[in-house]
């Protein structure tokens, strides 16, 4: 076996997406940015050379799993990221790797809030392992294992979050990692509202799928639209223009409710932080709950946030565009 360290510390940010959902899983960009709570995961060697131990407090998680069962179908849901992440680095980089490690995971944000917790986790997860390993792995293929780690439980999705959660900052994104651009520019202002209700992304991008299957040249013409927007909105980031970013928040958000994603009360907490005198706002990410986002000239945040509370929402306070995973 190689040398191996006998403790590492990692850490990824969550992220909120910007622009493009949805139209994102059909082949056209979208922009997220990262917020400053992360995500710890921490690695170290065992006695017990059969096992892998993998804890955290929320959600509750305290399981014992040898490493030929870390893909058991069995393994419980909260656990799952983890320990397909741990077995597909294995079977990638040390596939006679007999054990022990303890995986402790922590987090500073509520896997509810729809902040990416499941990307940032096994993105995490990887890097904590080829740390551990002293193996020097590529953002990109840090970004590969980690998304065909999320498409082996989840089946779909762009790996928008996945991106963000390993190479930080705000990105210009297409699927798969086609392209991953960042997007060179400072804290970008956002107002959050936690909706209370959390998103169940699978349903919605099944239920995106059906529109599509009914009404293909409608829907189609969205996602294009929603790709040209994504590209303005990108200048726009650049310029640090927030008042166009909020004018194509609010046709995002159009597109968005066409698409049957939006909810009542994302649509009360969203018209209320235009009311109040927001540029513009929107839902971020598959949409039903999970949060919205606004933007607002300086002089009326204040206003803004009164206005979601009052419509609902919690506010969540957190900088944007922060670093990538990092070891601790
Ligand atoms: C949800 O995080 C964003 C979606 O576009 C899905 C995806 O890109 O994987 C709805």
């Amino acid at each position: 076996m190689n040398k191996m360290k006998l403790k590492v510390t990692v850490s990824a940010p969550g992220k909120l997406e910007l622009f493009g959902e949805h139209a994102l899983v059909y082949g056209q960009p979208g922009i997220v940015t990262t917020v400053d709570q992360r995500l710890f995961v921490t690695i170290q060697t065992l006695e017990d050379k059969s096992l892998v131990y993998i804890k955290s407090s929320n959600p509750k998680v305290d399981l014992r799993v040898s490493i030929k069962d870390l893909s058991n179908k069995n393994i419980p849901k909260e656990a799952k990221f983890v320990s397909l992440a741990a077995d597909n680095f294995f079977k990638k980089y040390y596939p006679n790797f007999k054990g022990g490690l303890k995986i402790t995971t922590k987090s500073q944000f509520s896997s509810k809030l729809g902040f990416g917790s499941s990307s940032a986790v096994t993105t995490a997860t990887i890097q904590a392992l080829a740390k551990l390993f002293e193996k020097d792995l590529s953002l990109k293929q840090i970004f590969d294992l980690a998304y065909k780690t999320i498409l082996d439980i989840q089946k779909k999705g762009s790996g928008v979050d996945v991106a963000a959660s390993t190479y930080g900052g705000i990105l210009y994104f297409v699927i798969g990692g086609k392209v991953i651009k960042p997007l060179k520019t400072t804290h970008l202002p956002l107002i959050i509202g936690y909706s209370g209700i959390k998103a169940d992304t699978p349903t919605l991008l099944n239920q995106v799928a059906q529109k599509m299957k009914k009404y293909p040249k409608l829907i189609k013409n969205i996602f294009n639209s929603s790709g040209d927007l994504v590209n303005l909105a990108s200048k726009s980031i650049l310029n640090k223009d927030l008042e166009t970013l909020g004018e194509l928040m609010n046709i995002n958000q159009g597109y968005l409710v066409s698409l049957g994603v939006s909810s009542q009360k994302l649509d009360n907490m969203i018209n209320a932080a235009k009311n109040a005198g927001a540029y513009g706002a929107k839902l971020s990410g598959a949409g039903v709950g999970d949060c919205m986002i606004a933007l607002a000239p300086p002089s009326k945040v204040k206003s803004v946030k009164k206005a979601v509370k009052k419509a609902g929402g919690k506010i969540i306070d957190v900088e944007t565009n922060v670093e990538g995973v990092r070891i601790e």
